[in-house]
C-alpha cells in the first residue's frame, strides 16, 4: 500500500501530509471553467462521463494532488430519488420541496437510483484507470442532514430554517426523509466504491447547526449507520467524515461515527484539534479557503502551523471548507510548495 492518503487513513505518521483540497475542480480554474461551458451548463457537465472525468483530472495535472475527489455534487441523489433540481446561475441550487407525507410519496423507491446515477459510476470507472499510479480516487455523498435541509428548503439556507421547523413541526416525516436519504446514500456509494473508488467522504456541510440531542440523532447516527454498511461490503475501504461546525463536538466522533478520518473545518484551532481528535485517528484539515484568496505570508504561516500541529499524527492536509471562485491558483500552489517543502 504505497498511496499517501490511504497510509494516512490507515493511521500512519507521515513526515509530509499528503495532500489534496475541497472543490479542487471548480471555478477558480481557467481550465474549469472552459469545460463547463463546453459541457453547457453545471449539471449536464456532472452528468457527462468524459467531461466530469477532465476536470477532475484538471487539478491533478495542475498541482499533482495526492487525491482526486470524483466531480459531481451532493444533490444528484435528491434527483436520482426523484426531486427536480436545477442552478440559478450566480445564486445555487433549486429543488422542488418536501414538506409532507405526500410530497414524500411522491419520491421514487431507492431502487431506481441508478438509472439517474449511472453516469456518475462511469465517471469513477474512466478516473480509476486514468488516474496517475500514486494518486488516489475520493467518492463521496452529502450526509443525509445536509441533503435534508436542501431538499426540505428548496434551497441553500443560512441557518436551516425550513429543515429545523420540519423537524419540530411533522418529525415522522422528518425522520423518514433522513432515513430515504440514508438507504439512497448507502445505494450509492456501494455503487461508486464497486466501480473503483477508494476512499468516501461523507459531507455534513450543515452539522453545526444541530443542537443537543439533535446532533447525535441526526448528524452522527446516520453518519455510524452509512459508514458501517459501507464497511459490512467493503471492508477496507477507507471513510472520512466532515461534520462542519461542530466544534467541539468533533471530540469523539472517530469512534461514534466509525469512521476513519475526521475532516475539520477551520473553525477548530490545530492545537486543541490534535490534543481533541487526532488523539483517535486521521485528521484532515483545516486550512481557512480565505488564504486561497488573500496568499502572502499568512498563507505561509498558517500552513506551517497547521502542519507542526499535527506532525505527530496521521494528518491529511485540506482546506477547511470548499475552494472559493476568487480564489487565485497560485496561493493553492504556494500552499502545495509549504506544506511539501516548507514554502
Ligand atoms: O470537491 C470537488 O472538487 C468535487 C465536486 C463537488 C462539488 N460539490 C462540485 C460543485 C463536491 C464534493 C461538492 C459537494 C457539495 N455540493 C456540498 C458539500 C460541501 C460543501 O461545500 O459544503 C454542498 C453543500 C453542495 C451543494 C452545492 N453545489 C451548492 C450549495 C452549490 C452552489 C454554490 C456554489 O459554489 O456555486 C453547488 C454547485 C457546485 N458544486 C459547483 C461545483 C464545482 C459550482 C457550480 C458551477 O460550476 O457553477
Amino acid at each position: 500500500m504505497t498511496k499517501t492518503i490511504l497510509r494516512a487513513l490507515a493511521g500512519e505518521t507521515l513526515a509530509t501530509p499528503p495532500i489534496w483540497m475541497m472543490r479542487q475542480a471548480g471555478r477558480y480554474l481557467p481550465e474549469y471553467k472552459a469545460t463547463r461551458a463546453q459541457a453547457g451548463d453545471f449539471l449536464s457537465l456532472c452528468y457527462n462521463p468524459e467531461l466530469a472525468a477532465e476536470v477532475t483530472l484538471q487539478p491533478i495535472r495542475r498541482y499533482g494532488f495526492d487525491a482526486a475527489i470524483l466531480f459531481a455534487d451532493i444533490l444528484l441523489l435528491p434527483q436520482a430519488l426523484g426531486a427536480d433540481l436545477w442552478f440559478v446561475t450566480g445564486e445555487g441550487p433549486r429543488l422542488s420541496t418536501i414538506t409532507c407525507q405526500a410530497e414524500l410519496d411522491n419520491l421514487g423507491p431507492v431502487d431506481d437510483i441508478d438509472a439517474t446515477l449511472s453516469p456518475i459510476y462511469e465517471t469513477v470507472k474512466i478516473l480509476s484507470r486514468e488516474l496517475p499510479a500514486d494518486t488516489t480516487l475520493i467518492g463521496f455523498a452529502g450526509a443525509p442532514w445536509t441533503v435534508a435541509t436542501y431538499m426540505i428548503g428548496g434551497q441553500g439556507t443560512p441557518d436551516q430554517a425550513p429543515a429545523h421547523a420540519l423537524k419540530s413541526e411533522n418529525r415522522p416525516v422528518f425522520e423518514a426523509l433522513l432515513d430515504k436519504i440514508t438507504e439512497g446514500t448507502i445505494h450509492y456509494l456501494s455503487k461508486q466504491i464497486d466501480a473503483g473508488a477508494e476512499v468516501i467522504k461523507i459531507f455534513d456541510s450543515w452539522a453545526g447547526s444541530l443542537q443537543g440531542a439533535d446532533f447525535e440523532k441526526y448528524a452522527v447516527a446516520p453518519a455510524a449507520r452509512i459508514t458501517a454498511a459501507l464497511k459490512a461490503r467493503h471492508p477496507g475501504v477507507p471513510v472520512i467524515a466532515f461534520a462542519r461546525g461542530a466544534g467541539e463536538r468533533y471530540a469523539g466522533l472517530h469512534s461514534a461515527t466509525g469512521a476513519d478520518c475526521i475532516a475539520l473545518d477551520d473553525g477548530v484551532t490545530p492545537g486543541w484539534a490534535a490534543q481533541a481528535v487526532q488523539v483517535d485517528g486521521c485528521v484532515q484539515g483545516n486550512l481557512a479557503s480565505h488564504h486561497m484568496v488573500t496568499g502572502g505570508d499568512d498563507l505561509v504561516r498558517e500552513t506551517r502551523t497547521i502542519c507542526d500541529a499535527f506532525a505527530n499524527g496521521p494528518h491529511i492536509f485540506n482546506l477547511g471548507h470548499g475552494i472559493t471562485p476568487d480564489a487565485n491558483p497560485d496561493n493553492v500552489q504556494l500552499m502545495i510548495d509549504t506544506v511539501r517543502n516548507g514554502g
